[in-house]
């Protein structure tokens, strides 16, 4: 969800503004995501990168995933399942505090039921620890370093093959994010920052979906 900071920039506002208006903007289209029928929706909240960015501008983000995760009330409505992808807060360069934690812990388990769509946000989340992590984890088994093995030793071995990768904000490069996943992936560039990507940008990226 690139471009909250440059989309406040251009409206002279702070960037904490920019990112409440991403989450915001995340809601909405998860509702027309779920109108359009789409049974897999995953959004890159926070990177493994990002805890350098500025204290105050991290502690927004922060509350604003706590909001994001707080939405049951409206994921049930919508009948959507959230879950969750990033590095176990368990490992030891994990840095999600533990208010975060709990947001994420409570909103799986009261959207668990749901059998719509399934929102996955990646918060603390890096695909290539993703994958190293996998490795380490073949390692661990003991079991031959096959593509099989390795996919059901990331950390949602049950997420599909992305079809449609969403780039905002003009960027033209691929980022940390589901590198495994998105092969053979078709890629949704626009110009639009995240938070002014709305259904109609749905639309457009949900029509390069191949068909057949
Ligand atoms: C994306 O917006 C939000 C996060 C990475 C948390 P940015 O903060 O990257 O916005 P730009 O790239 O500075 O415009
Ligand atoms: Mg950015």
């Amino acid at each position: 969800m690139d471009g909250n900071g440059r989309w406040a920039k251009a409206r002279g506002l702070p960037r904490t503004d920019g990112h409440t208006a991403g989450e915001e903007n995340l809601a909405a289209v998860v509702r027309a995501a779920v109108k359009r029928d789409v049974g897999w929706l995953t959004a890159f909240g926070f990177s493994t990168e990002n805890w350098i960015r500025p204290r105050r501008e991290v502690r927004h983000i922060l509350g604003l995933h706590e909001k994001l995760f707080g939405r049951v009330a409206e994921l049930n409505e919508l009948n959507v399942r959230i879950q969750w992808i990033g590095r176990p807060f368990d490992s030891p360069t994990a840095k999600t505090p533990r208010f975060v934690q709990r947001a994420i812990a409570k909103a799986i388990a009261d959207t668990a039921q749901n059998t719509g769509m399934t929102l996955t946000i990646a918060f603390d989340y890096g695909s290539c620890t993703e994958l190293a992590t996998a490795a380490q984890r073949i390692i661990a088994d003991r079991v031959p370093a096959t593509a099989e093995n390795l996919q059901e030793r990331l950390y949602l071995p049950d997420l599909p093959d992305v079809d449609v990768l969403v780039r905002t904000s003009g960027e033209l490069r691929i980022s940390n994010f589901l590198l495994w996943q998105i092969n053979g992936s078709t890629v949704y560039f626009t110009e639009k920052a995240w938070p002014d990507f709305d259904a109609a940008e749905l639309d457009a990226a949900l029509a390069l979906l191949p068909t057949g």
